[in-house]
C-alpha cells in the first residue's frame, strides 16, 4: 500500500535519505525545506513509481506549518506518515551563547516538531490511523558540552514524543522518536577534525552512521503497529 509521507528538512542529509528510501518503496513522498528543493535533488527521485512532491516553508512558524499541512492534505487526501526531521545546530559554550542561538535552535527543533504534530494530529485522528516519527539525537539523551540549546531541544522532542504517544495511542496512531548518534551529513561535516577524532573514539563501533541507517529505522517504525512512545538509538552503541 502506498502511504503519503511528509519528511521535514529533506533537501539533504538524513531527511533526504529517509525520503529516497520511502519513495523507492512506492510511497508518496513530500519533501520540505525553507527554500525550493534544488532540481538536482528532485532528479534523484526520477524513476520511482510516484512523482515526488514538495512543500516549501519554515516549520518553526506555527501558521506556515499549518498552511503546509493543509496544502498536502488538499492535494493528497491523507497524511499517513509524518517524519519530523528538520533540525539545526548553533553550538557554543553557555558563557558565550547568544540568546538568539538558544531561541533559533529551540524554535526549529522543538517548536517545529510541535507545530507539525499539532497540525497533523487532527487529520490522523479523523483517519483513525497514522505514524509520527520525530528525529531526536543522542545529545538529547546524554548531553553534550557546547550544545546546551541543541541537547535541550532534542530532550524536549523525547518528552513531546512520549506525551503525544499517550494522547494518541487510543486513536491507532503511533508516535516514536529516533535518536541518531553521529551520521555523515553536512551537519557533522562542519565539525573540526579534532572533534571528529574524539567522537570516533567514543563510538563502540568506531565508525559514523549513514543516512540509510536512519531510513531503516523509519521503515521499522512504519511497519511496527504495536510500538509507541519509544526512542530508538541508532548510534553504533554510543548511548549504551
Ligand atoms: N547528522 C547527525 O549526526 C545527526 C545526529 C543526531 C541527530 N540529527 C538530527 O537529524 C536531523 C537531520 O540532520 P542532518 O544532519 O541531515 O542535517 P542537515 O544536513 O543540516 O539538514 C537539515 C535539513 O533541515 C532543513 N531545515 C532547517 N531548518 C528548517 C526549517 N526551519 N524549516 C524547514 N526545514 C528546515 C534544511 O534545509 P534548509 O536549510 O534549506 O531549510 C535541511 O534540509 C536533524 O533534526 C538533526 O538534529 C543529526
Amino acid at each position: 500500500m502506498s502511504l503519503t509521507c511528509i519528511i521535514t528538512g529533506s533537501s539533504r542529509g538524513i531527511g533526504l535519505g529517509i525520503a529516497k528510501n520511502l519513495a523507492s518503496k512506492g510511497h508518496q513522498v513530500i519533501l520540505n525545506s525553507r527554500s525550493e528543493i534544488a532540481p538536482e535533488v528532485l532528479a534523484e527521485f526520477d524513476g520511482f513509481d510516484l512523482p515526488v512532491g514538495q512543500m516549501v516553508g519554515d516549520i518553526s512558524n506555527f501558521n506556515e506549518a499549518k498552511r503546509l499541512v493543509k496544502e498536502v492534505r488538499k492535494e493528497y487526501g491523507t497524511i499517513d506518515v509524518m517524519v519530523n526531521n528538520a533540525g539545526i545546530t548553533k553550538d557554543g559554550l553557555i558563557m558565550r551563547m547568544k540568546e538568539e542561538a538558544w531561541d533559533d535552535v529551540m524554535n526549529v527543533n522543538l517548536k517545529g516538531t510541535f507545530n507539525m504534530c499539532r497540525h497533523v494530529a487532527p487529520i490522523m485522528i479523523r483517519q483513525n490511523a497514522g505514524k509520527i516519527i520525530n528525529i531526536s539525537s543522542v545529545a538529547g539523551l546524554m548531553g553534550n558540552a557546547g550544545q546546551t540549546n541543541y541537547a535541550a531541544s532534542k530532550a524536549g522532542v523525547v518528552g513531546l514524543t512520549k506525551s503525544l504517544a499517550k494522547e494518541l495511542a487510543g486513536r491507532n496512531i503511533t508516535v516514536n522518536a529516533i535518536a541518531p548518534g553521529f551520521i555523515e551529513t553536512d551537519m557533522t561535516d562542519e565539525l573540526s577534525d579534532r572533534v571528529k577524532e574524539a567522537t570516533l573514539k567514543m563510538i563502540p563501533m568506531k565508525k559514523y552512521g549513514q543516512t540509510e541507517d536512519i531510513a531503516k529505522a523509519v521503515d521499522f517504525l512504519i511497519d511496527a503497529d504495536y510500538v509507541t512512545g519509544q526512542v530508538i538509538s541508532i548510534d553504533g552503541g554510543l548511548y549504551m
